[in-house]
């Protein structure tokens, strides 16, 4: 049922506060401000030497986020791969590893290969999935279910965040567990995560501007996303949207590498989606988006107030996300590039709930 909603899609980014409120008070101890997590651990974060992910598509993004955070806030190593490369690649993994699999379905079927090569590699295995019934959970050590109720749309918007919800959790964690973040730290951490419903909320205040937007750019061909560091993932989550339900080419590229290749695409007909809140490398943002406007390249940039008030004319729209820490900035940012994709969708008629060619569960190769 869609309720008033006139798409499953739309009506699933519209969940997102309360999925993910919901899927947060299943990790967090929030009178406490602590990090609860919904089992015993069958293994100590502390004597971790290295953490592996795998998994496709989104939940592959969503893994690339939790690199950025488990490296910063529990100093732990982490690999992370698109299953289908990892399961055949035959990597060498040492005892003591973790690998984790992302999959809302549960059923993906080279994640599902790569969980089964963990295994024989004598690695704990942990799965973050939406299915609790599922392969994938079933041939798991642990489950961390993410708890936002079935999704129906093919592109996945309120499982991310809430596979991301749950990340940031098992980061916080680990870096209890390993001594890296005081008590303090975690505190405020987790009321980061506690605040983020109504972070949410307010990003979704943004829909009318956006779906202003969306008419531009349902005429390019293409269309590029940049992003710096834990942003960068939602780069490409935003490309990667717009093309499952809009067919236009699009990419994520990290900022840095503009100069490195794609720089040559950039002219008049190109608009440039830059994933940008203020941060203390927002002066590079500033210079790559300096580049892009210098050919004519039209720029959104997705940032915060005062990302705004420093953009300067290059900009052609702004679109605006509420003020927060930096580590809960991937969730926060990634509502508008959905309702960017969504409404661009829309826009042009194509099939939002059920785009060509994809299916909502990939179990064959
Ligand atoms: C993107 C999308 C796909 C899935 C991918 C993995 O919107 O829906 O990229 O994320 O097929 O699926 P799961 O998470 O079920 O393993």
């Amino acid at each position: 049922d869609k309720g008033n909603h006139r798409h499953f899609m739309l009506k699933e980014i519209y969940e997102q506060p309360d999925a993910i409120s919901h899927t947060v008070s299943h990790y967090l101890d929030l009178a406490n401000g602590k990090v609860k997590l919904p089992a015993k651990l069958p293994f100590d974060f502390k004597s971790l030497n290295r953490l592996t992910i795998s998994a496709c598509g989104t939940a592959f993004y969503a893994g690339l986020v939790a690199k950025y955070w488990f490296e910063k806030y529990a100093r732990l190593p982490v690999e992370v791969d698109v299953a289908s490369e990892f399961r055949y690649r035959e990597p060498p993994m040492d005892a003591d590893g973790l690998a984790l699999f992302i999959s809302q379905s549960g059923e993906t079927a080279d994640t599902l290969a790569a969980l089964r090569y963990c295994k024989a590699q004598g690695q704990h295995i942990a799965s973050i999935v939406n299915a609790q019934e599922s392969t994938i959970a079933r041939e798991s050590d642990i489950v961390f279910p993410i708890q936002c109720g079935p999704e129906i749309s093919v592109a996945s918007t309120k499982a991310t965040t809430a596979q991301l919800s749950v990340l940031a959790s098992l980061a916080i964690a680990a870096g209890r567990q390993r001594g890296t973040i005081s008590e303090a730290e975690e505190f405020e951490l987790v009321d980061m995560l506690a605040k983020l419903p109504g972070a949410i909320t307010k990003a979704l205040a943004s829909e009318d501007k956006i779906d202003q937007i969306s008419h531009a750019l349902s005429k390019a061909d293409d269309v590029l996303y940049l992003g710096r560091g834990s942003l960068f993932p939602i780069a490409l989550e935003g490309a990667l949207k717009l093309k499952e339900i809009t067919y236009i080419h699009a990419e994520g590229y990290a900022s840095g590498e503009l100069k490195h290749g794609p720089i040559a695409l950039i002219d008049e007909t190109l608009p440039v989606v830059v994933v940008a809140p203020s941060d203390q490398l927002f002066d590079k943002t500033i210079s790559n988006m300096h580049e892009v406007a210098a050919r004519g390249g039209k720029i959104i940039l997705i940032t915060d107030e005062a990302g705004a008030k420093s953009a300067g004319d290059d900009v052609s729209e702004i679109i605006i996300v509420p003020d927060a820490h930096e580590f809960v900035m991937p969730i926060i940012c990634a509502i508008p590039v959905q309702l960017l994709a969504y409404h661009t969708a829309v826009f042009m008629g194509t099939d939002v709930d059920q785009p060509r060619n994809l299916a909502k569960s990939v179990t064959v190769e």
